[in-house]
C-alpha cells in the first residue's frame, strides 16, 4: 500500500569534507528546490519528499530514487526540479535523462562502496583512530565561534551586499589580514560567499543577521555570544562547584542583549503557552520575572479583560516597559521593580506564571517560590511554571541536560529540574491537580491549581 501517489529519497549523506557525497553536489539545493516546487504546483498531498541515507553511489551524486515505481534519478541538480516536477510528479512521466537504471553496473558500485566503506573502518578501529563523531564533537566550537565573533564584530553588517576584507576591517576597526582569515573561515561554514575579493551575505545571513533586516536576530542571539565566555569557565565551575566570577556581564548592554536573547525566545512560545493554559477564568496574573514581557503581552492580546502584572528587576523593568509599550497593552501590563525572592506577591491571582524563571535558583529558593505563589493565588486560581525539564535520572533529554551547566557556569545555584522534583516541590507548596503539558520545542509547562 502506498498512501502517497508518489515518495521520493533524496540522499542527504554528510560525509568528511573531501569524500564525495551529495550534500557536496549539492543535495541540499535540490531538496529545498524541490520541497518548493512541490509546493508551489499544489502537489503537498499527492507527493512525500523524505531525505535518506547513502544509497552507494555517492560519485554520482546527488541521487533521488521515486516510488512506488522505483525510478533512480543521478546527478540531479536544483535547475532538473522544475521538470522532475511537471513531468514526473504532476504527469507520471519520467525524466529519461536523468534516469539511471544501469542495475548491473548501479549494483557493483554500492557494493564496491560498501566493501570500501567497510574496509576503512576496521583498518581505523585497528589502527586506534579518534572516530570522526568524537572528533567533531571536540571541535564543535570552531564554528561556533566563527559565527559568535562574526555576530560580535557585525561582521554580516559590514559586509552587506559586498565588500573586500580591507573594506570590512577599516569599517569594524579591525586589523584586514585577520578579518580576511575570518571571512574566508565564515566562507567555508557557508555563511558567506566570495566572487574575486569581495565577499557578501548569503541570503539567509542577510535576513537574520544583517541590522535593519526585519527578521535580524542579531541582538537576541548576542546574549548566546555573551555566555561563550561563561562555558569557558565551566571546568574551574565544575572543580569549584559553583560559577566562577568573570569580567563580563551585569552591563547595561549585557541586558540589553539578554532581554533581546529572552524575548527571541519567547515570543514564539507564547502563544502556545495561552494557548495550553487558557484564558477561562483568568483575571488577574502575576509573571514572575517576566523579561521582555512576552507572556503576558500574548495574555493581554488574547483577552481585554486580563490584567497582568510583571515583576522583574530594577534594570530590566525600563526594557520590559518598552516592549510592552512597542505592543500597546500598557492599559493591561503593570510593571513593578522588585526582588520575587523576598518581596510580598499581593493576593488573589488567577494565574501566576513562572517562565524560564525555576533553573535561575535552588531546590530551596524554589520550594519557597511555590509556598509563597500559592499563598498569593485565589481559590482554583494556577501556578504554571515553563521550563527545560529532565529525565526523572536527570540524562536527558539533551537540551535540558546542557542547559543545566549553562546554569552551573552563570548562576550560583541554579540548574535543569526533573519533572518528579517539580511535581515534589507543588505537592509540598499543597498544589492540587499537577500535571504537565508538553509545549511544542524544547520546553514543558507544569501546572498546579490551589484549591
Ligand atoms: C531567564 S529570564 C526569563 C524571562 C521571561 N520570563 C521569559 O521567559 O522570557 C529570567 C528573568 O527573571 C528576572 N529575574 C532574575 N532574578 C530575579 C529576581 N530575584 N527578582 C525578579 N526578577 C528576577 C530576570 O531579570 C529575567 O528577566
Ligand atoms: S552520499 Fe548519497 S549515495 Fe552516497
Amino acid at each position: 500500500m502506498e498512501p502517497f501517489r508518489f515518495h521520493l529519497f533524496v540522499c542527504t549523506q554528510q560525509k568528511p569534507e573531501g569524500v564525495p557525497s551529495c550534500p557536496a553536489s549539492g543535495a541540499f539545493a535540490v531538496l529545498d528546490a524541490l520541497d518548493r516546487e512541490i509546493q508551489a504546483r499544489g502537489l503537498g498531498s499527492d507527493v512525500q519528499l523524505t531525505t535518506c541515507g547513502c544509497m552507494g553511489l555517492c560519485d554520482e551524486g546527488p541521487m533521488m530514487v521515486v516510488y512506488p515505481a522505483g525510478i533512480w534519478y543521478r546527478r540531479v541538480q536544483p535547475s532538473d526540479v522544475a521538470e522532475i516536477v511537471s513531468t514526473h510528479l504532476r504527469d507520471g512521466k519520467a525524466v529519461e535523462r536523468l534516469i539511471w537504471n544501469d542495475a548491473p553496473a548501479m549494483k557493483a558500485m554500492a557494493v564496491e562502496h560498501g566493501e570500501k566503506f567497510r574496509a576503512t573502518m576496521a583498518a581505523r578501529d585497528r589502527a586506534g583512530t579518534l572516530p570522526d563523531r568524537l572528533d567533531q564533537m571536540i571541535r564543535g566550537y570552531m564554528p561556533s565561534r566563527c559565527i559568535l565573533t562574526a555576530l560580535e564584530l557585525d561582521i554580516f553588517t559590514a559586509a552587506g551586499n559586498g565588500a573586500n576584507a580591507e573594506q570590512i576591517g577599516a569599517a569594524l576597526h579591525a586589523d584586514p589580514r585577520a578579518v580576511a582569515m575570518l571571512l574566508n573561515a565564515l566562507v567555508s561554514l557557508g555563511l558567506l560567499s566570495k566572487s574575486g575579493d569581495a565577499y557578501k551575505n548569503t541570503p539567509e545571513c542577510a535576513r537574520f543577521f544583517v541590522q535593519g533586516s526585519k527578521d535580524n536576530h542579531r541582538n537576541g542571539l548576542l546574549h548566546i555570544a555573551n555566555i561563550w565566555h561563561r562555558w569557558s569557565t565551566l571546568t574551574d565551575a565544575v572543580r569549584r562547584g559553583g560559577r566562577v566570577s568573570i569580567d563580563r556581564g551585569g552591563t547595561p548592554e549585557w541586558t540589553q542583549d539578554f532581554i533581546a536573547a529572552m524575548q527571541r525566545n519567547a515570543k514564539d512560545r507564547a502563544p502556545h503557552v495561552v494557548k495550553s493554559l487558557g484564558t477561562s477564568g483568568v483575571r488577574r496574573i502575576l509573571d514572575l520575572g517576566g523579561g521582555s514581557g512576552a507572556y503576558s503581552i500574548a495574555f493581554a492580546k488574547a483577552s481585554p479583560e486580563i490584567r497582568c502584572e510583571i515583576l522583574d528587576t530594577p534594570e530590566v523593568v525600563p526594557l520590559t516597559a518598552e516592549y510592552i509599550n512597542q505592543a500597546c497593552v500598557s492599559t493591561q501590563v503593570t510593571l513593578r521593580a522588585g526582588d520575587m525572592l523576598c518581596d510580598d506577591f499581593g493576593s488573589g491571582y488567577d494565574l501566576i506564571m513562572l517562565n524560564a524563571i525555576c533553573h535561575m535558583f535552588s531546590e530551596q529558593q524554589n520550594q519557597d517560590l511555590f509556598s509563597r505563589a500559592r499563598r498569593a493565588l485565589a481559590p482554583h486560581g494556577r501556578l504554571a511554571v515553563q521550563d527545560f525539564i529532565l529525565n526523572p535520572d536527570k540524562t536527558g533529554p539533551q537540551h535540558a541536560a546542557l542547559f543545566s551547566l549553562n546554569m552551573l557556569v552563570a548562576t550560583d545555584s541554579g540548574a535543569s529540574y526533573s519533572e518528579p522534583e517539580y511535581t515534589r516541590w507543588m505537592k509540598a507548596a499543597s498544589f492540587i491537580e499537577v500535571c504537565r503539558i508538553p509545549l511544542p520545542g524544547p520546553s514543558s509547562l507544569i501546572v498546579g491549581q490551589s484549591s
